[in-house]
């Protein structure tokens, strides 16, 4: 690594020193330099205090990927910090299950209009993967439908470009569906009749849903005797107190949470009807860390915010903001051939367009490279929590303001492999 900016001088030795024993130099496929282009990036943050971080060369940041959307309260939130520190008092891990498990399960139960009962798991893709062994158990069947992105495991990586090390006959069950296109959908259930278990989708990602596609999904799934599950280990506890099918008004028969739940504690969530979730008492669904204390603990005051404070509104009346200016921003300056918002206020893209002779890497190379040198963290989200407030918002503005026209402009006078200071991104695998 010859060549860095002075201001990631700390954090570009300590991924040096990672990436001789640690692979990718990072535990999360997109806190690694997979996304982060060299030289031009921070590698490691040292603290966060709402809306904000430090990474460790001091610089401040206000952070908009927000812990990949695992905090919607924001950075050491007090009340989540008193919860964990009095279950501390008592134990983390135990021989036997503790009773605040089913603490957590009744509140989400009253929240989660399809919550009738209640699994924990660490990460999101326990619990995609419990829910598809549960829709096979149930259904009888092997194949599954999918849509957006749902985890690390063989049974979905597998459908993807990702695929490596995954068997030929596990990425033969997983077909992919296109969001918003029912006869993408209608399609797998004509070429897989009464094979198919499940529908596991992102309620919403990057779209909003078509007048009548969330409903025309969950038919079309159940008149081909298939379950419906609903992915909401983003959307949950961020779109609203009941998730994506509280905002949409469509109940799947299965949904799966994490992220949120917790504020950033690992915790997630498989939900449902009682009858499907009953059968989890016959599959193996079961980790040694599943029942951990602090991570309920912050799950309990986590879900009492959300119900007693306006989270969920404070979030979306921001990002509605945020999209707005946003908007107004491209618009001003005639950059629509290179920018555009997408998505939900709470989780909204800055999506980058390639434009001859530029990939979309490298315009997204350099807009990462400008926006962090002048504090905003992001690698093309606007993930919001509780904590962003107006001042966040202004500030972001104003980055844009100088850092969008600055791109337009060196695009068109192609010029923009003079103002990259490191190599641009490389393609990366899509899900959505
Ligand atoms: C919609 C969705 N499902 C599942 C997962 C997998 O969750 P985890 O990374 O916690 O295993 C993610 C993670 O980003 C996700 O966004």
């Amino acid at each position: 690594m010859s060549q860095h900016d002075k201001r990631y001088q700390k954090s570009q030795e300590l991924l040096e020193n990672a990436l001789r024993i640690i692979p990718l130099g990072a535990q999360t496929f997109s806190k690694s330099i997979t996304q982060f282009p060299l030289g031009v990036s921070p590698h490691f943050l040292d603290r966060g205090q709402g809306s904000h971080v430090w990474d460790v060369d001091g610089n401040e940041y206000i952070d908009f990927i927000n812990s990949q959307a695992a905090l919607n309260l924001g950075y050491n939130d007090a009340d989540v910090n008193q919860a964990v520190l009095k279950q501390l008092q008592s134990g983390v891990s135990f021989s036997l299950s503790h009773h605040i498990e089913t603490l957590v399960a009744e509140k989400i139960i009253a929240m989660v209009p399809c919550a009738e009962m209640v699994r924990f798991g660490k990460n999101g893709s326990d619990v995609t993967a419990g829910a598809i062994r549960l829709a096979r158990a149930f259904t009888g069947r092997e194949h599954v439908a999918v849509c957006g992105y749902h985890g690390w495991q063989d049974w979905y990586i597998g459908s993807t470009s990702r695929n490596l090390g995954v068997p030929k006959s596990t990425q033969a069950l997983t077909h992919p569906f296109v969001y918003n296109d029912l006869q993408s959908l209608q399609n797998l259930f004509d070429q897989w009749p009464d094979q198919i278990a499940a529908v596991i989708m992102e309620p919403m990602n990057t779209t909003y849903p078509a007048p009548g596609f969330l409903e025309g999904v969950r038919d079309l799934a159940h008149k081909n005797k298939a379950l419906l599950i609903f992915d909401e280990v983003i959307t949950g506890f961020r779109f609203s107190n009941g998730g994506a099918q509280g905002l949409f008004g469509v109940t799947p028969d299965l949904a799966t949470f994490g992220k949120g739940i917790a504020n950033g504690y690992p915790l997630s969530a498989l939900v449902g009807r009682k009858d499907i979730m009953a059968l989890i008492e016959e599959i193996f669904f079961s980790f040694t860390f599943g029942g951990e204390t602090l991570s309920l603990a912050a799950g309990l005051a986590t879900l009492h915010k959300l119900q007693n404070e306006p989270v969920i509104a404070h979030m979306t009346s921001l990002g509605e903001k945020l999209i707005d200016g946003v908007k107004k921003i491209i618009h001003e300056h005639k950059l629509n051939h290179l920018f555009e918002v997408t998505g939900h206020p709470v989780w909204s893209f800055l999506i980058m367009k390639g434009v001859e002779p530029y990939k979309q890497e490298d315009i997204k190379t350099l807009w990462m490279q400008e926006v962090m040198a002048r504090g905003i963290l992001s690698y093309g989200t606007h993930n919001l929590s509780y904590a962003h407030h107006d001042k966040d918002i202004e500030r972001l503005f104003s980055v844009y303001n100088e850092v969008l026209p600055f791109i337009g402009d060196v695009v068109a006078k192609k010029e923009l492999h003079k103002h990259l200071r490191c190599e641009p991104l490389r393609p990366l695998f899509k899900v959505r």
